[in-house]
């Protein structure tokens, strides 16, 4: 009974290790080969905005670094008789410049510079923001009543079959036109002097690291928000890239688009305010050697599982799993609203890793430290609402970045049932944890717990209960332990941890284990022609490794491969 009432289960939550305690001092941050450095590290101080290196913009108009709007190089055809080019950048200074009176104004200077787009482009959900009006929703359409019919939510009364759309105040409005999107026009233009050094492109099988300016970063965010970066609107140049401009984010009347805007533009008031004062790393990783998997002999670590928190809030300083997109970020800039959206629309800076990260491969990861989180939020997917602005204290490391680490790992997208027990399957998102898991060189004794969850089991369709597993073992082959917040399900609480212990009591390793799923693989689900099959992975291991003795297990498991 105590334990059908539990909350958590396993290691308490305080034993395992969370950053800045558990690690060692940082070595110097100082720029190198596979790590391009965007700022004056000689000059960078706790509390002081740190120094873009070089004083000049520096430009680079190529295939290995970000076209920046502000290039001499951006330019676009005029219709004069001479047919000349003319300076692209020069056009958004004046078309962001002119000051905008209503979201109309705003749309037509981001079209001023996208003129092939003017006809495509839709920005419904930013003029529903900024519109003064009370919005109600039937299923035929949107009505609108104009301020002056306004009533406040307490005393409406939403028949059913309507519901309300959050809107802003008038005085919300007011401060968006007269101080957000002002600062936010100057934060863009700004780019010459603030992103001087060319932004190398984070390019598929390199591993190579990027610190940036949390400034740095606004100022890039507001140039996406103003839809400035060129070649980003078409699926050409930068097809292996996600999108960048903030362009669909702006489209239709969906009740998601407008919360995700309140989230963004919470951010863009935080940093036009106050400049935060620190660094942001983002590192793709490659994992070049694979563990041979069949032939472990590591021991699971230890598990702490629970039904109640979130990564983000209950796993600071873990490491903690973005359940992404192979475009990173997936549907941020989209419709998307689900784990990775939603971390990235409140933690903003994680945006700007759109700009430089090419799909991630199978054997790759971004691993992004430093940022931070501007905005609280409640509901998740259709419900998610931005609830007000987060005050985020995390402590800064000596590279002054916020002790927040996250890492993208992308599940595989199933649409079968069966296809994620085909063990080639398995490996492959073996790799892809163990890649975003493990640290090379590092002493395991320093490094965080991992912070995860249902990776790969919402949007994309995966089984809870084998991904849990595969995370375990690819966090024992790293040497973590391992938070796992099941998102409100107790039954699969029980259930991962009644398996944990269980294996960690028979001291099965991952070897074994692997060689297990493999098993499953044959006797179970090959040769099924229905979804479900016969018997439930975790009974299967139950009673593979109850009735064999160890080595039996892992002689059947090689013999049937
Ligand atoms: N903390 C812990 N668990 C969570 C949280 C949270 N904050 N949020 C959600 N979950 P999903 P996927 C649980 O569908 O299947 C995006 O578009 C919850 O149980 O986001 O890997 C990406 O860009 C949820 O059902 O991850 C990809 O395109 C489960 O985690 C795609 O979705 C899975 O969350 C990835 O889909």
């Amino acid at each position: 009974k105590a334990i059908q009432s539990a909350r958590w289960l396993g290691t308490p939550i305080d034993e395992l290790n969370r950053l800045p305690q558990c690690a060692p001092p940082l070595s110097h941050l100082k720029p190198a080969h596979n790590h391009s450095v965007m700022i004056r590290t000689d000059l960078l101080r706790e509390g002081e905005l740190p120094v873009p290196y070089p004083t000049k913009f520096r430009d680079a108009w190529d295939d290995v670094y970000v076209k920046m709007p502000c290039s001499d190089k951006n330019l676009f055809p005029v219709e004069t008789e001479d047919g000349g080019l003319q300076s692209r950048w020069e056009l958004i200074r004046t078309a962001l410049k002119r000051g905008f009176k209503s979201c109309l104004d705003v749309r037509d200077a981001i079209l001023r510079y996208n003129i092939t787009h003017a006809k495509k482009w839709d920005f419904t959900a930013l003029n529903l923001l900024c519109t003064e009006l009370l919005w109600l929703q039937e299923s035929r359409g949107v009505m609108a009543l104009p301020g002056s019919c306004r009533i406040t939510n307490y005393h409406l009364l939403v028949p059913p079959g309507r519901f309300m759309i959050s809107y802003l105040e008038h005085c919300e409005v007011q401060s968006l036109f007269e101080q957000v999107l002002p600062a936010m026009v100057n934060l863009a233009l700004s780019a010459p002097d603030v992103c001087t050094k060319p932004i190398p492109l984070l390019k598929s099988q390199r591993h190579h690291s990027l610190t940036l300016s949390q400034e740095q970063i606004a100022c890039l965010l507001a140039n996406a928000f103003f839809c400035t970066f060129p070649r980003r609107n078409s699926r050409k140049e930068y097809s292996n890239y996600p999108e960048i401009n903030f362009y669909r984010l702006f489209e239709g009347s969906s009740p998601r688009k407008i919360e995700k805007l309140k989230t963004l533009l919470c951010y863009f008031r935080r940093v036009t305010q106050t400049k935060p004062k620190g660094l942001v790393t983002f590192t793709r990783q490659t994992l070049t050697h694979p563990p041979d998997w069949e032939s472990s002999q590591t021991q699971l670590t230890r598990l702490h599982i629970t039904c109640d928190g979130t990564i983000e809030d209950d796993g600071y300083g873990m490491l903690q799993v973005d359940f992404a997109n192979r475009y990173v970020g997936g549907g941020v800039t989209g419709h998307g609203l689900v784990q990775e959206e939603i971390r990235f629309i409140i933690n903003a800076e994680l945006i700007v890793s759109r700009l430089f990260t090419e799909a991630l491969d199978h054997n790759e990861c971004l691993i992004i430290t430093g940022t931070e989180q501007y905005s609280k939020y409640a509901g998740y997917a259709e419900s998610y609402k931005w609830v007000c602005s987060h005050n985020d204290e995390t402590p800064r490391d000596d590279w002054q970045r916020r002790c927040t680490e996250i890492v993208a790992i992308d599940a595989l997208k199933y649409k079968h049932f069966l296809e994620q027990f085909l063990p080639e399957k398995i490996t492959r998102e073996l790799n892809k944890a163990y890649c975003g898991f493990h640290r090379n060189n590092a002493n395991t004794k320093h490094l965080s717990a991992i912070a995860t969850g249902n990776w790969g089991c919402g949007a994309f369709g995966g089984d809870t209960r084998l991904k849990a597993l595969i995370q375990l073992m690819a966090a024992a082959e790293s040497g973590r332990d391992v938070a796992y917040f099941t998102f409100g399900d107790p039954h699969l609480m029980r259930d991962v941890h009644e398996m944990h212990s269980f294996l960690t009591g028979r001291q099965v390793t991952v070897g074994q284990l692997y060689r297990l799923l493999k098993l499953y693989f044959n006797e179970e689900c090959s040769d099924c022609h229905t979804p479900a099959t016969k018997d439930s992975l975790y009974s299967f291991i139950h009673k593979k490794v109850s009735t064999t003795s160890t080595s039996e297990t892992s002689g059947a498991a090689k013999n049937s491969g």
